[in-house]
Formats: structure tokens, sequence, C-alpha cells
């Protein structure tokens, strides 16, 4: 089949790689023309596990292109997927003006092309109910009642890390649109991807936009959840680790999600918390209980970071602290809304001496902090001379780490582990000085 994709990030990018990977002539658009150059050279633009070597297939084999021209790719394709930005206005809610630009573009192409035949324009980015009549309208504004398209919300559940398993077998796929002629050709398009036994779920747009915030906001309720009840545990002498796996092992619970640490980040779940908060509360039916989901996140890093200034009495300046982890989890170079940078902030304002290490998301720093920061190149690097090492991202190479190493390049073995990635007695053991969330301080006899 013929696709065109509107927007080449991490959505976009992943949806036509993988498309083409089924063997569809895909032609992405991008607006960014450095995006489009680099796509079309042979390099990826981002990091996602598997993501460059079926670009790298496909881009050779012809069944992927790149360019600025919306125009050509609207017209040679049946459908449209539309994986555009929706950031965060200043109230919360999420900025259409992307997506209704397009459609505004989309709409005068096929007014232009009376003959271009019939579209599905997807909308693929995570929007407000309401929406997919917003882009209809947008488009039929153009074009006369004659040319024929349809618009279609089907929501994206990728997660940033394992977005092309996700896309090459997704556990469900949403397809919201009251036309049936529409949903036939999604269904055709997604029939190779997926599962047996996983399901195709149709229904109508607005319950789709709907669930695509629903889930989200589950996972960060779920997120928020755990983080308060760490701060309990540590406030009671209990271990949330121990509490994790106790009901982690209920499957009505669930172990996913369940994980303390520095609160949730990235650019999906801030936002469409604050934007389901933001149209519940207009449709006069609010979110009560996703107005604290918000509050203990941002209250979650905050409270980390007291743990640093209460170590060392508040007194940072001329420490030198070791960072690792930029990315808001690991496998991504993803730096948006990421719990670091409050880290980072926190401990330039008090003066540290910052020095940071991350494998794939060194840039986002760079490009924050410019030289605020020391970049090492490697995580050992990071630690020479070092008063502290706080841990951000759970990336696998930090789990398993040459203790003893670390224990001579660093001047104090005290360690902040924002993810509880190390057993607290060993790490008593080995000597250091180990704070973690929701767990007691373990503090070494060896030291
Ligand atoms: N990143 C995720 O994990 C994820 C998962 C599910 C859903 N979503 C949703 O998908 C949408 C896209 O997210 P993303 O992370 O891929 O965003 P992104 O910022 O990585 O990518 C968006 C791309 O659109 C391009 N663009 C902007 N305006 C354009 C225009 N007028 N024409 C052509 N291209 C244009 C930008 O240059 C950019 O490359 C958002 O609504 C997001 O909430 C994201």
């Amino acid at each position: 089949m013929n696709v065109a994709i509107v927007g080449t990030g991490y959505v976009g990018l992943v949806t036509g790689v993988c498309l083409a990977e089924r063997g569809n002539d895909v032609h992405c658009v991008d607006n960014n023309p450095k995006i489009v150059e680099k796509l079309t050279s042979g390099q990826v633009t981002i990091y996602e596990p598997g993501l460059d070597e079926i670009y790298q297939r496909n881009l050779k084999k012809g069944r992927i292109k790149f360019s600025g021209n919306l125009e050509a790719a609207v017209l040679r394709s049946e459908v449209v997927f539309l994986c555009l930005p929706t950031p965060p206005g200043e109230d919360g809610s999420a900025d259409l003006k992307y997506i209704l630009q397009v459609a505004d573009d989309i709409g005068k192409i096929l007014a232009r092309n009376p003959a271009a035949g019939y579209k599905v324009v997807v909308d693929k980015s995570t929007v407000p109910v309401g929406t997919s009549e917003k882009v209809e309208a947008a488009i039929r504004r153009h074009a006369d009642a004659k040319i024929e398209f349809d618009v279609v919300s089907n929501p994206e559940f990728l997660r940033e890390g394992y977005a092309v398993e996700d896309f090459l077998r997704p556990e469900r796929v949403v397809i919201g649109c009251g036309s049936e002629r529409a949903v036939a050709i999604l269904q055709d398009l997604y029939e190779p991807f997926i599962p047996a036994g996983n399901p195709v779920i149709v229904m109508d747009e607005r319950s789709a936009e709907v669930t695509k915030y629903a889930a989200n906001s589950f996972l960060a309720m779920k997120i928020s959840y755990m983080n308060d009840l760490a701060n309990f545990c540590e406030a009671v002498g209990a271990d949330v680790e121990k509490v994790r796996q106790g009901i982690g092992s209920d499957s009505r619970i669930g172990k996913t999600y369940l994980h303390p640490g520095l609160g949730y980040g990235g650019s999906c779940l801030p936002k469409d918390v604050k934007a389901l908060l933001k149209t519940a509360r207009d449709a006069g039916a609010p979110l009560s209980i996703l107005q604290s989901v918000e509050d203990i996140n941002q209250e979650q890093r905050k409270k980390f970071f007291r743990k640093v200034e209460k170590h060392f009495q508040g007194k940072l300046d001329g420490l030198r602290v070791a960072v690792w982890g930029i990315a808001f989890k690991p496998n991504t170079d993803d730096t948006r809304e990421a719990p670091v940078f409050h880290i980072l902030d926190e401990l330039l304002k008090a003066k540290a001496s910052v020095v940071v290490f991350d494998p794939e998301a060194m840039e986002g720093a760079r490009r924050r902090y410019g030289d605020r920061l020391e970049y090492a190149e490697s995580s050992y690097g990071a630690l020479q001379g070092a008063d502290a090492l706080i841990i951000v991202t759970e990336w696998n190479e930090f789990r398993k780490p040459d203790f003893g190493l670390m224990k001579n390049l660093m001047r104090q073995p005290v360690l902040f582990d924002g993810r509880n990635i190390y057993d607290a007695q060993k790490m008593k053991k080995l000597g250091f000085l180990y704070h973690s969330i929701g767990r007691r301080v373990v503090e070494s006899h060896v030291i």
C-alpha cells in the first residue's frame, strides 16, 4: 500500500520504517530540512533499539523515502498518517496547531487535485477528545463535498526504548472511525503486524482519543502511587522493594510500572496527564485523582534532591558530583521532561561541580547546559574524584558495575540511587553509604 507519514520523529519514523519493512511503499514528510537530509543520506535521527537496521534495509530497497513535499506524499498515498507534535500549551491543554495546520494543507492539496482519489487521514498523535472532528472540518473547509476522505483516530501506544518491537508486534491496535471503508483499509494495513490473539479494537473517534489518554494516565497513576508509597515506607521503616514484589505478584495489580524512582518524564506521560486534567476540567467532569498523580510526580524529584542536600548538610559548594543517566528512561536518547534536569539545576545552583555520563543522551544535556557541566567519556570516567554519585537512569550498563573500581575512583563512596538498582545490604558490605528510595539509608562501617 502507498502510505504517507507526516512528521518523522519518534512515532513517525518508527511507523514509517516498520510499515516499509512489511512491504508498503512509504513517503515520510518532515518540515525540518535537517531531519530530511540526514534520513535521506542514511543517518538515523533518533536512537531506538533495532531501528537503524530495518531503516537501512528499507532505504536500500527503496521502500521508504524522505522529503519536505507534503503534496507529493499525499497525492500518491491511500493512507496519510499524522505523527505530529502535540506539546502542552500554557494551560496544560495539547497544542493542536501542528495537526490543524497540516490538516488545512491537506485540504488545500485535495482541493487543487480533485482527481486525487480516496484518502484515509489517520491521526496517530495523542490528541484531546474531539480532535478528529476538527481535523475533518479543517480538510473539508477547502475540499468540496465530492472529495472523498475519512479521518481516523488511531492512537499510538509504542514505548520509547521498545518502539520497534511494539510496532511490529502490538498488544492491540485501536481504530477509531465510523467509516467501514476506512476501517477496512487500516485493518488490512495492520493485519501483518498483529500477533495471533491480540485484538484490533474498532470504536468511535472520541472513545479512541480518550483511550490513549486513559492508558497513559493510568500508567502515570501507578508510578505516582508507588512513589508516594515509597515515601510512606521510608517513614515507617518498611522496604518498598519488598512491598512492590508482594503486590506485583497479584495478577489484578501486575508487575509493571510499579518501580519507585524519580518520577515519570519523557514526551508523553507528563503532557498527557496535564492535557487530560485540562480536558476533564473543561468538560465539567474533573479527574481529581490525576491532580495528585501530577503533584506527587513533581514533588518526587525535589524530595530526592533534598536527600542529597541533607547528606551534605546543605554544603554542596565545591563538591564534585557525578551523575549517571540523562535520558528520561533507559534505551532512548530522549531527554524531554527528564527528571535529571531538576537534579542538575539544583546541583549547579548549589555550586557543585557536576560531571555527567549517559550512553546515548549526552547531547540533550549539552544542548541545555553547554560548558556548565563536564561530560565524561564513560561511567567510570565520571567517578574520578567524585564526592557522590547520583543514579538517575537505570541503563543496563549501570546495573552490574565494578564496585571496587568505583570506590577507588571516588573521593567519597556516597551513592544516591534514584532507581533502586542495587541491593542495599550488598552496598553496605561493599563499603558504600547508600541512599535509595523507599528503603532505609545504608551506612557501611568500613568507609
Ligand atoms: N514519543 C513517544 O513515545 C510517543 C508514543 C505514543 C504517542 N506519541 C504522540 O505522537 C505524537 C508525536 O510524538 P513524537 O515523539 O514522534 O514527536 P517528535 O517531536 O519526535 O516528532 C514530530 C516530528 O514532526 C515534525 N513536524 C512538525 N511540524 C511539521 C509539519 N508541519 N510538517 C511536517 N513535519 C512536521 C517535526 O520536525 C518532528 O520531526 C505526539 O502527539 C505524541 O504525544 C508519542
